[in-house]
């Protein structure tokens, strides 16, 4: 049984001013020019007759979104696990994998963010089934995808020997560095010898928690604790507030990623991108043959590789280049197309500022 698990609990702050507390990137219609939003997108590429219906995890603010998100995508689903509070992606996947390996120890879960393009379903369907039969023998299985820069937003993973003589493309995982700083991921790049991590992961949802209890203890503590008292009402399980919060905020790439020596990596041969800034939006984007990406009304003159997007105004520029400028009903934002990691910091400081 492969069990796909999606986890949508993300804020998606990169992504501001479009990208808000109440109404994340995942829900958005349209953000990288076409209709369906990111989740109701996931929802698709997963519903095949093989897997089964897809535990969806979200914060408890978006119940309705997810519910909205999976009728747009004629998707059925599992229970809609409810997180009074953002932990990061170590506990949501730890719950996940208890609730699973109680209903079937042997079942293979999938786990896949909700913020990835991903354009041929069937050679993705492909890849899953074939990480599905890695995990089977107890292996954490990650999806590589060929760096094409030294990215830090990223987790990088050093490919080791072949894995065994019958999978000659999956290899071994040497090392796996989440997130480094930009020296480090140009010394990656160097070396050459890395692959990203897509943040898709395949694996037995027993062996991952066995791994868990090894390394991070207190996450599986607090997932199964929320788990126990949880309550459960019209096809929503709701994780208990006080049990689920004393939960190490932490993702799984820190929390297991880094630390297994269980990992195997198996290059995902399909186009790839994580919607997560304005950078990689543009990247993945249709663009016009200055390099423009405009979306909503917008008049642009000398204008070269921006990111533009009109919600109510009329955007005009003159003689700039590199830019991403998103009006909002709200808000506006003009910023270098290459710093757009930092959108997270303004908006933790607009927060911060009240
Ligand atoms: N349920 C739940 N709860 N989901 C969460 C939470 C949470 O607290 N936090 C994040 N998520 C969801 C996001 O919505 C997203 O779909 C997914 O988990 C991954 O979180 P991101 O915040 O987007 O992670 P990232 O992009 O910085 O890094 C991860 O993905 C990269 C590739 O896209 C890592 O796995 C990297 O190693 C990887 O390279
Ligand atoms: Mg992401």
């Amino acid at each position: 049984e492969i069990v796909p698990v999606i986890l949508s609990g993300g804020s998606g702050t990169r992504l501001w001013p479009l990208s808000r507390a109440q109404y994340p990137k995942q829900f958005v219609h349209g953000l990288n020019g076409q209709p369906a939003a990111l989740l109701s997108a996931t929802l698709a590429r997963v519903a095949a007759e093989d897997f089964s219906a897809p535990l969806v995890v979200c914060n408890n603010a978006h119940r309705f979104l997810v519910r909205e998100q999976a009728a747009e995508a004629g998707a059925t689903l599992d229970e809609v696990v409810l997180e009074p509070s953002a932990r990061n992606t170590a506990p949501a996947i730890a719950v996940a994998a208890l609730m699973t390996a109680a209903r079937n120890p042997a079942a293979v879960l999938v786990v896949l963010p909700s913020d990835h393009l991903i354009e041929d379903t069937n050679a993705f369907r492909h890849a899953v089934r074939r990480a599905a039969n890695i995990a089977k023998t107890g292996s954490l299985v990650l999806f590589g995808i060929e760096p094409t820069g030294p990215h830090t937003g990223y987790g990088y993973i050093k490919k080791g020997k072949a894995a065994d003589k019958d999978r000659s493309d999956a290899f071994e995982v040497e090392a796996f560095v989440e997130k480094p700083d930009p020296a480090t991921a140009e010394r990656y790049m160097d070396d050459g010898g890395y692959l990203w991590n897509s943040g898709i992961f395949v694996f037995k949802a027993e062996s991952f928690l066995a791994e868990l209890a090894r390394h991070e203890p207190a996450v599986l503590d607090a997932a199964r604790q929320a788990l126990g008292k949880a309550s459960r009402d019209l096809g929503f399980l709701r994780l208990d507030a006080e049990a689920f919060a004393k939960a190490p905020n932490i993702s799984v790439d820190y929390a297991v990623m880094e630390r297994t020596d269980k990992a195997v990596v198996l290059p995902l041969a399909t186009s790839w991108s994580d919607l997560g800034s304005w950078a990689s939006l543009w990247d993945a984007a249709p663009r016009d043959e200055n390099g423009n990406f405009v979306h909503g009304d917008a008049f642009v003159e000398d204008t070269t590789d921006c990111y533009i997007r009109s919600e109510k105004a009329l955007v005009s520029t003159i003689g700039v280049k590199d830019l991403v400028i998103v009006e909002t009903q709200d808000a506006l934002l003009i910023a270098d197309k290459s710093r757009s990691q930092e959108v997270a910091t303004i908006v933790a400081k607009l927060k911060a500022s009240g």
